[in-house]
């Protein structure tokens, strides 16, 4: 029985696994410990945020609780040689050929809610696509994770890894109202006791909404050097000197801060690379070892299938992704011929026209900066 109204409020569904996470000599967590609190990996690219990541999913993993990583970067597939992992996306990446196909958001919702329910481990391919559609896919999923955990019979622990997730939760440049920003809020403020501990990683610290961060109750500070990062540091760690011993931090070396606990120490390396640091050298393990192709059918056949009430669902395919990625092009592809016309003083109020019409048309946000800023350019040469 639970002693205090505090340890009440942190009992966790699930049986509580009995090995520990090693993140170092000095670094030990009792998943319990993380089980439905949010948790936030920071620092600047290069500093180990994914590597400390991989080893937490890999000793998450030895002690069998399930996760789901929305990898960006192909850094994560490597796990699979560790044991059960589904590969799941729309398209596969090189040596990752993915296990389950997803081209819908009602599939990836679909794929949460047995991820979930099943405690399977999850590996969201989500790179080289377009940042709408991988937005789409990402809150399908963690609608999915959210809904599967509505029934207080069937919780269990979940951990949900956003790679880059100042682009998903900002503090500024995205509406609160957005899907995307909705379905991870949620999971992050009521996932607690549906067993979701949400992990942000994150090379802007300062870029996180802070309403969010501060929901964060486990830090892994890697190193950072802008100073608004530091600023944010600051705000949640107490530590004498701080800058000057950031500036000295190894790759790998992290504050680790949750509640009282402060330790200084260099995360020990995971067992498995990242393929994406060593093209060519990393021979992945077949693919069948873990689990029968009989099985995998079945579940595609299950996402494929399962039918979704969710009205916030949209359907945006990847033949959407290909038709975006194509448009994308095309539009860099003008904008830059403008910016050549420019270059040449040629004066045009048909480039204007063009860049006005582009922008009506585009969607994609770092395609409608660049609209903005030709259009702004162009007007004060004229
Ligand atoms: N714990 C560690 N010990 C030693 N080297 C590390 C460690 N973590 C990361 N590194 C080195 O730093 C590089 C960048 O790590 P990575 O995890 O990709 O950084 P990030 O995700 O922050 O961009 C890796 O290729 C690796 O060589
Ligand atoms: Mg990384």
């Amino acid at each position: 029985m639970p002693e205090t109204l505090e340890e009440l409020d942190y009992t966790v569904p699930g049986p509580i696994p009995a090995r520990p996470i090693v993140m170092s000599g000095n670094l030990t967590i009792w998943p319990g410990e993380v089980n439905g609190k949010s948790i936030a990996m920071l620092g600047n690219t290069g500093s180990g945020k994914s590597t400390s990541c991989r080893r937490f999913l890999e000793q998450m993993m030895e002690a069998n609780v399930p996760f789901s990583v929305a990898d960006i970067e192909d850094e994560y597939y490597g796990l699979k040689e560790l044991g059960d992992v589904i590969l799941a996306g729309p398209i596969s990446h090189g040596d990752a050929e993915i296990d389950i196909q997803l081209t819908t958001e009602k599939q990836c919702y679909a794929l949460a809610t047995r991820a979930y329910l099943e405690k399977r481990n999850v590996v969201l391919m989500l790179g080289d696509l377009d940042d709408n559609v991988r937005k789409n896919f990402l809150s399908a999923y963690a609608m999915g994770l959210f809904a599967a955990g509505k029934d207080v019979q069937t919780r269990t622990p979940h951990l949900f890894v956003i790679e880059e997730a100042h682009e998903y939760v900002p503090q500024v440049g995205v509406s609160r109202t957005d899907a995307c920003f909705v379905a991870l809020t949620r999971c992050i403020r009521r996932g607690r006791k549906r067993g979701i501990a949400v992990m942000l990683v994150s090379q802007r610290p300062a870029n996180i909404a802070k309403d969010l961060l501060t929901q964060c109750q486990i830090f892994f500070c890697h190193q950072v050097l802008y100073p608004t990062d530091k600023t944010t540091y600051a705000t949640i760690l107490d530590v004498e000197n701080l800058d000057r011993r950031l500036d000295d931090f190894v790759p790998g070396e992290v504050f680790y801060f949750h509640g009282k606990e402060l330790v200084q120490t260099i995360i020990s390396l995971p067992k498995t690379k990242s393929p994406s640091i060593t093209p060519g050298r990393y021979e992945l393990p077949d693919p069948e070892c873990f689990r029968p192709v009989a099985e995998r059918e079945e579940i595609q056949a299950e996402v494929n299938n399962t039918p979704t009430e969710n009205t916030d669902l949209r359907v945006l395919t990847v033949q959407d992704h290909e038709t975006l990625l194509a448009e994308r092009a095309s539009l860099i592809t003008q904008v830059e011929q403008l910016h050549r016309a420019l270059a040449l003083s040629l004066e045009s109020d048909d480039a204007l026209e063009v860049l006005e019409r582009s922008l009506a048309k585009t969607y994609a946000p770092g395609t409608r900066t660049a609209l903005q800023m030709a259009i702004s350019a162009l007007r004060a040469a004229s």
